[in-house]
């Protein structure tokens, strides 16, 4: 059998074999955004729709036995993601990157054994050439972006660094976790090691270095019960935090927009929306306010 056929098929057995995606598909966000933040902004929403957005790059990647009979659609299946979902080249070795640590970070899959790493690089390489093809062909004079552009290229030197960053989130979560409404999310949790991975995560949102090796909002939250009312309140206190630390109004606006750029993937209208990681686990439900 012609080796691409093969390779194609070992990838679609593979896949066959994944038991648990919505796993992948958190290491592969993972992955993806540590590569690029600022991707975080091509994909609004929660879990259930990532999980599904990864779905159907995997099931592409599955049916591609005859590429050459699908290449139409892969076509504007490239245009698609240029126009619609302001998917640029540049994004693509970025998935297969993050898709390959994900493979290799899911216990269940042995890229090493016969090749099967080769066979991926190269199977996303075909599909991932027609789809660059179409985009490069296609006009995008009136691509609508929907990323998230930093107007403020300066903003973490212009409010004095990361120490500043890890400064304001000190006085955040000292609030947070006495917070008479909210402090239930906190039992047990490290503060240190939050004010970390916050600090990390929004420095790396404002454009600086990006050292966050922790999961995507969207499935960090994915169990707690967050509502609108909730970040908004968190809000309140994350500004008190920021203004207090000797920021300007206005930089603390920016700060608040950044952050609240992430709330599509956190905000929850109904408890049925929590996401458990294994059964018998319950969602996080923190009831009303206690004063
Ligand atoms: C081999 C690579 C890829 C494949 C096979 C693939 C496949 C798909 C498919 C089948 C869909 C469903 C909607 C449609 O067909 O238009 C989709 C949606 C999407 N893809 Fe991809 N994709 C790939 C790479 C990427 C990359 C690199 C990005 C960005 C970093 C990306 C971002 C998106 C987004 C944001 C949507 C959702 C659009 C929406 O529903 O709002 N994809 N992808
Ligand atoms: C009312 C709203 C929120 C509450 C109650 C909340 C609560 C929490 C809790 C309890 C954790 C610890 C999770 C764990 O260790 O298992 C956490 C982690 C985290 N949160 Fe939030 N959060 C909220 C909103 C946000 C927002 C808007 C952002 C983004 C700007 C954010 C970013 C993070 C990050 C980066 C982590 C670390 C995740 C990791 O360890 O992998 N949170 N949050």
């Amino acid at each position: 059998m012609d080796n691409k056929i093969q390779q194609r098929l070992q990838v679609k057995a593979c896949i066959e074999e994944i038991k648990d995606i919505d796993e992948l598909s958190r290491l592969f966000f993972r992955e993806l955004f540590h590569l690029d933040v600022s991707l975080e902004h091509l994909f609004p929403g929660s879990v259930l729709v990532l999980n599904r957005k990864f779905a159907n790059m995997l099931n592409t990647l599955k049916n591609v036995k005859h590429l050459e009979k699908i290449s139409d659609s892969l076509a504007s299946m490239g245009e698609r993601h240029l126009q619609k979902y302001g998917v640029k080249v540049e994004h693509l070795p970025l998935a297969q990157h993050a898709l390959l640590a994900a493979l290799e970070a899911y216990p269940a899959v042995n890229l090493a054994e016969n090749n099967l790493k080769h066979a991926w690089e190269n199977v996303f390489n075909d599909v991932a050439d027609l789809m660059i093809a179409a985009m490069q062909q296609s006009d995008s004079s009136d691509v609508q972006l929907n990323t998230y552009t930093c107007s403020h290229p300066h903003f973490l030197a212009d409010i004095g660094g990361e120490e500043v960053v890890t400064r304001v989130h000190e006085r955040f979560y000292d609030v947070m976790f006495e917070h008479p409404w909210l402090e239930g999310f906190f039992y047990g949790k490290s503060k240190s090691s939050l004010i970390m991975k916050q600090s990390q995560f929004m420095v790396a949102a404002f454009g600086g270095k990006n050292e966050y090796q922790g999961d995507t909002p969207a499935f960090a939250h994915m169990h707690m019960f967050i509502t609108d009312a909730m970040l908004d309140e968190r809000q309140h206190v994350l500004r008190a935090a920021i203004l207090a630390e000797g920021l300007s109004p206005d930089e603390a606006q920016y700060w608040l927009d950044v952050d609240d750029s992430f709330r599509s993937g956190i905000a929850k209208q109904d408890v049925s929306e929590c996401v458990t990681k294994c059964p018998g686990q319950f969602p996080l439900v923190v009831k009303d306010r206690k004063n």
